[in-house]
């Protein structure tokens, strides 16, 4: 309880005491480039842009600071429940999410300067080579892996025991490292994987299929979000202009479809007007870029005319939308408590360690510690690309007995119950298999005219027809099933746990139709949500934005974040956010030289 306490106390501290500019002086003047949305790409484009004293730019975000606790990588999971998250869930899916509360999925998103890099789970996963081959061959040039692998070590400033040094940069302004601390159980299974025909690899490097411990986004045990890496290096350069607590509504054009400025609401709830002499960036996330297109006439005609939203141009904005879903119900118990210990982890001795040395279990991002890639039957890729990634835990739902897990999964308090409660007392590590290359795909859409609504978020998992989506995620299952039953596993009296789903208890346990029905009540999103402002030529009827990241039939507005991936990803997107950054500041600044020349 006084752990609780402790926790808590922490938690509620907000301890960033640097000045908020809640003054209108943003309302007034002209700038080269207005860049809207402070998350893992726009923050970068935001500091490369203004590394040149000659550029100006206004920063306008919608949320304040991070929180103190942010930094800490073992409440990632806490940093859902606070303001820095917008705190939407997916619209309700028949026959989906049935074990979560109100059978909705949350589908977190940061608020902050830094965007969802703070809240993140800090993960650091670039993707396989072929996934950027294929965005040049859907007519993007200068996307092929080879040409965007200098941008990922453009920003990276690796430090890592075991890496292919050639793919990782030491010299750039985002940490990544190994994590500080690693649970016995870490070793259990990078090792089993190993007896089981799976090679110790660099995912990062040079070949992604086989196992591996993670790679974070973590400077000396901290959190390195975008925030901290390029904003702040930036933020009191005298040509840039921050603006927090600025909601961008609407974005500026005139009668030739040029953009020459945005309009935004503060926290007045007043609107304003302010001016770009060269472009507008629109950098609001998966969710919220293809949300302001929209309301300023760029998005599908149908869509927009049913809304009485005057059409600018019409293209297939938020149409298409990827993410990567996860199970998080594959829980296996031990005899011996080699796993994440929550009551040391909650010791102010632990918090202690974290402050003053940036070491201990808290320096555990949400207890993942181990990766490892597999290729499922259910399709036929080459031979190194993987449809699955195997996500370990030194822990699951029940860890962090009830503080905060639960309520950031969403998972009602039965499910909890029946599957997890018990587990508080015993040794219980998972794997959740999560599916790279979803066949069925969602989308976003609005929800009114009104700038201030929610935009509606559809999932749509599980969809496809051929039903590979559901066939890849049970093969995957049975991988680890496989993996599982080797020798060190059974050394240490490793078990999976067989408690039915509640809801599931009907079908014959471990049948396939048992785990349909369990994935169908407990999945979780990995939160990698993209493709809403796909990128891609003219001639592609889903692309929104071409390979300079420029909208389609308007002039001086471009997107510049995860939403322009234009396929699924064998990877996490934090990474891929960053290179979107970087690249895209070398493209906008080219175009501002040659129109100096
Ligand atoms: C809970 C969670 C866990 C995750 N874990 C991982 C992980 O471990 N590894 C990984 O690789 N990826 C992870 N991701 C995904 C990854 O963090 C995101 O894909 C990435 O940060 C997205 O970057 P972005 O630049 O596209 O947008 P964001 O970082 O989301 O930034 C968008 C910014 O725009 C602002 N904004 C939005 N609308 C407006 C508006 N109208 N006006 C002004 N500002 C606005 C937002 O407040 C936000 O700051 C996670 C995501 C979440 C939410
Ligand atoms: C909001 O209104 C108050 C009172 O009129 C004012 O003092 C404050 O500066 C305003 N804030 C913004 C962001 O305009
Ligand atoms: C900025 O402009 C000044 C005056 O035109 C020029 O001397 C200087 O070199 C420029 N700086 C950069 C980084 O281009
Ligand atoms: C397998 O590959 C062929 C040819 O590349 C393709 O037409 C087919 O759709 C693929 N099958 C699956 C299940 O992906």
């Amino acid at each position: 309880m006084i752990f609780k306490y402790l926790l808590l106390m922490l938690v509620s501290s907000v301890a960033y005491c640097r000045d908020v500019d809640e003054s209108d002086s943003c309302a007034f003047g002209t700038y080269d480039y207005i860049v809207v949305g402070s998350g893992s790409a726009g923050s970068v484009v935001v500091n490369r842009l203004t590394s040149d004293e000659n550029i100006t730019v206004l920063l306008l975000e919608a949320g304040g600071y991070p929180t103190f606790h942010s930094e800490i990588p073992f409440l990632a999971a806490a940093q859902h429940l606070t303001e820095q998250n917008w705190g939407y869930h997916m619209e309700r899916q028949p026959n989906f999410a049935l074990g979560l509360n109100n059978e909705l999925m949350p589908w977190p998103r940061g608020k902050v300067l830094g965007g969802s890099s703070v809240i993140n789970s800090m993960l650091y996963v670039r993707g396989n080579k072929e996934d950027y081959d294929r965005w040049a061959a859907g007519g993007n040039p200068g996307w092929s892996y080879d040409e965007v692998l200098p941008y990922f070590k453009k920003s990276e400033y690796a430090s890592l025991k075991r890496m292919d040094s050639e793919y990782h940069g030491i010299h750039g302004l985002l940490n990544v490292q190994d994590v500080p601390y690693r649970t016995k159980s870490a070793k259990l299974i990078v090792n089993g994987f190993q007896d089981m025909g799976y090679r110790y690899v660099d995912y990062n490097g040079k070949d992604q299929m086989g196992v591996s411990y993670v790679q974070a986004t973590q400077r000396d045990g901290r959190r390195c979000s975008a925030e901290k890496a390029f904003i702040r290096p930036a933020e009191f350069r005298p040509n840039l202009k921050i603006c927090l607590h600025r909601r961008v509504s609407k974005v500026l054009l005139n009668e030739n479809k040029e953009a020459y400025g945005v309009q935004y609401i503060d926290s007045n709830n007043t609107e304003h007007k302010v001016y770009a002499t060269r472009e507008v960036i629109l950098s609001a996330g998966t969710f919220h870029s293809p949300q302001i297109l929209m309301l300023s006439g760029i998005g599908p005609k149908d869509h927009l005319s049913d809304l009485n939203i005057p059409l600018v141009q019409n293209l297939p904005v938020g149409e298409k939308l990827f993410d990567h879903l996860a199970f998080i119900g594959l829980v296996f118990t031990v005899e011996k408590p080699i796993i994440i210990d929550f009551s040391q982890s909650m010791a102010p001795t632990s918090l202690f360690n974290f402050l003053v040395n940036g070491r201990g279990v808290l320096t555990l991002p949400l207890g993942v510690e181990a990766f490892a890639y597999y290729k499922t039957s259910a399709a036929n890729y080459s031979e190194n690309y993987p449809d699955i990634e195997f996500m370990f835990t030194s822990g699951s739902l029940h860890t962090d007995h009830n503080l905060f897990f639960k309520n950031t999964f969403g998972v009602t308090a039965t499910v909890y119950e029946a599957l997890w409660k018990d587990l508080e007392s015993k040794y219980a590590w998972s794997i959740s298999p999560i599916l790279f290359h979803p066949k069925s795909h969602g989308s976003v859409k609005l929800r009114s005219k009104d700038p201030l609504d929610p935009p509606l978020l559809y999932g749509n998992y599980l969809s496809d027809p051929e039903n590979y989506d559901l066939r890849a995620l049970i093969d995957a299952i049975r991988e680890v099933q496989r993996v599982t039953k080797g020798s060190r596993f059974e050394k240490l009296g490793t078990e999976q746990v067989r408690t039915p789903v509640p809801g599931c208890e009907q079908i014959p346990y471990d049948s396939d139709p048992y785990w349909e029905c369990a994935i169908r009540h407990i999945p979780s999103t990995m939160n990698h949500q993209t493709s809403t402002c796909k990128m891609g030529p003219k001639s592609d009827t889903e692309a929104v934005v071409d390979h300079k990241l420029r909208v389609h039939g308007v002039k001086n507005l471009r997107v510049i974040d995860t939403s322009i991936i234009p396929v699924t990803l064998s990877g996490h997107t934090n990474a891929v956010a960053f290179m979107i950054g970087e690249k895209s500041a070398d493209l906008i600044l080219d175009d501002y030289y040659i129109s100096r020349q």
